[in-house]
C-alpha cells in the first residue's frame, strides 16, 4: 500500500517535501520491493464452494455474516469451525448482540473456535467499544455495515483489524460505492492507519477491478462474483482453436 500512496503523491504533486519522513522512505522502493498483494476473501458459508476456491491457492480468507449462515442452513458454530479448517486465512464471524458487554461474551466463545477467527462487529458505538476491546487483547476484529468515509475514521481509530465498506448497498442506494473506497484509502493514507480496507458488498468483477485501482487491501466476494475473473470469452475461443490445430498434428505430448 504505501507503493501505491507513493505513486499517487509523486502524480499529485510531484514533490515529495512537505510528507513527513515515513512517507518520504515510500519514495525509495527498490526494484525488488513490491506493495502487499490484494487479499481474496470469499464471503460465503457454503463449504462446497470455499473447498472449490481454496483449491485454486488463491483464497487468503471467508467473510459470513448472520445470512450467509441463515442460508446454508447450518449451526452457526459448527460451519465455522469447518470453514477455518479451510483457510489458514481469518475467518468472520460475526456478533448478534447490540450491547458492548454481550458482544464480548459472544466474541469470548467465537474466538475459542479457532485462532483464525476473526470477530465481526457492527459500526455503531457499542461495535466500536467491543472493536477497541477485542483488538487491545490482540484479537482480529473486521467493522462490519461501513456506509461512509466518517465511519471508516472511527473503525480506524478503534484499532479495527478491517474495515468492510459495502459496496454494492451503496450502489444500490444511489450512490457510488467506489467513491467511498476511494475515500477511506484518501484517509487511511494520510495518517497510516495499519486498518485493512476490506471492499464488501461486491456485486460484480468491475467491483473488484475498480478496488485494486484504488489499492483497497482486501475484496471479499460471493464465490460466483470471483471465479467471474478467471473468464474471457477470447481465452475460451484461443484454446478452442488451439486444440483443434493440436489434434491435427496428430501428437502427443505424454
Ligand atoms: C461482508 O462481509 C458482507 O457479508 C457482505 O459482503 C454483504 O454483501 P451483500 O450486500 O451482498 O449482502
Amino acid at each position: 500500500m504505501l507503493g501505491l500512496l507513493h505513486a499517487r503523491v509523486l502524480a499529485s504533486c510531484g514533490a515529495l517535501c512537505h510528507f513527513p519522513l515515513q512517507r518520504i522512505k515510500i519514495a525509495h522502493l527498490g526494484p525488488n520491493e513490491r506493495a502487499p498483494s490484494m487479499k481474496f476473501f470469499v464471503d460465503t458459508a457454503e463449504i462446497d464452494d470455499i473447498k472449490e476456491l481454496a483449491s485454486t491457492g488463491l483464497l487468503d480468507g471467508v467473510t459470513t455474516n448472520p445470512s450467509l449462515i441463515h442460508k446454508s442452513g447450518r449451526d452457526f458454530m459448527e460451519v465455522t469451525k469447518e470453514i477455518c479448517g479451510l483457510t489458514d486465512g481469518p475467518v468472520s464471524a460475526e456478533v448478534v448482540a447490540l450491547d458492548h458487554e454481550t458482544m464480548m461474551k459472544e466474541a469470548e466463545v467465537l474466538r475459542k473456535i479457532a485462532d483464525n477467527v476473526c470477530i465481526k462487529v457492527p459500526l455503531t458505538v457499542d461495535g466500536l467499544k467491543t472493536c477497541k476491546a477485542l483488538t487491545s487483547e490482540g484479537t482480529m476484529v473486521n467493522v462490519t455495515l461501513c456506509f461512509s468515509a466518517n465511519q471508516a475514521l472511527l473503525a480506524a481509530k478503534a484499532g479495527a483489524t478491517f474495515i468492510s465498506p459495502f459496496v454494492g448497498r451503496h450502489d444500490d442506494n444511489g450512490f457510488d460505492g467506489m467513491d467511498l473506497i476511494e475515500d477511506i484509502r484518501l484517509i487511511y493514507d494520510n495518517y497510516l492507519y495499519d486498518t485493512e480496507i476490506l471492499v464488501a458488498s461486491i456485486r460484480h468483477t468491475t467491483h473488484i477491478l475498480e478496488s485494486a485501482k484504488i489499492g483497497a487491501d482486501v475484496i471479499t466476494a460471493p464465490p460466483k462474483v470471483i471465479m467471474g475473473l478467471f473468464k474471457h470469452v477470447l481465452t475460451d475461443k484461443g484454446i478452442e482453436a488451439f486444440m483443434a490445430d493440436w489434434a491435427k498434428t496428430g501428437q502427443s505430448i505424454l
